[in-house]
């Protein structure tokens, strides 16, 4: 039997289950005191279920409760997330659902592409630094027209290729692109199913707003 078949039983039992400890009063003091916390946060959250209770998170920023994974108040290719290990507050970072390699822009407070210029000057794209830090780095693959701006470039090898586009060191039905967690781009493609679980929690992904604010201890091997 499919996976999907099972996928709604799964979220009733969930379901069933979170009802069930709640009403048995088997709600851990520290969940129970979480919960009491974001209702005094935001009211509004007294009247919603338990999986919403769990799911949602507070904003310290824009003073409102978001259910994590949506966008909530964040930017453009961001989502908001659970801190992790943390059931009160939540933090905006871009989307690691997208499986490309998202790089934040403190100025801009969205995320773009790796390789994009995002807030950098004409002559620079931003990237991962090799501490998985996001910063603007001199583009080296200008000027049009040997490097058309009508499409994505970026280093591979230390020389300049299109993005998305077939090349002979890839298979042939495999193309250039820059998948998340690394620096530079790769043969493959672009298509994944990445889905966040029930409560997405930050995490230290390359290029990401917790690296920008420096709250990653530096991955070895990047
Ligand atoms: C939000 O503010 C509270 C109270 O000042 C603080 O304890 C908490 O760590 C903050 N959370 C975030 C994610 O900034």
């Amino acid at each position: 039997m499919s996976l999907s078949k099972w996928f709604p039983i799964c979220l009733v039992l969930l379901a069933f289950t979170l009802g069930a400890a709640q009403a048995a009063g088997m709600l851990s003091a520290s969940s129970r005191a979480a919960a009491k916390t974001k209702t005094e946060l935001c009211p509004e959250m007294a009247a919603k279920s338990t999986y919403e209770m769990w799911s949602t998170r507070y904003d310290n920023k824009t003073k409102v409760c978001y259910k994590t994974g949506t966008k909530g108040p964040c930017g453009n290719n961001m989502i908001f997330y659970a801190v992790s290990d943390d059931p009160v507050y939540g933090e905006c970072d871009c989307n690691y659902e997208i499986c490309r390699s998202m790089i934040y822009s403190r100025e801009y407070d969205e995320c773009f592409e790796a390789f994009q210029q995002g807030h950098c000057p004409a002559s620079e794209w931003l990237v991962a630094d090799k501490n998985g830090q996001p910063v603007c780095e001199r583009n080296l693959c200008l000027p049009p027209p040997k490097y058309s701006s009508k499409y994505q470039w970026a280093l591979y090898k230390g020389r300049c290729e299109r993005l998305y586009k077939p090349i002979h060191d890839c298979k042939p039905d495999e193309y250039l692109w820059v998948p998340k967690g690394h620096r530079y781009p790769v043969c493959g493609k672009a298509e994944c199913t990445n889905p966040h679980t029930f409560v997405p929690e930050l995490q230290c992904e390359l290029g990401s707003r917790l690296y920008d604010q420096g709250r990653c201890i530096r991955r070895k091997g990047i």
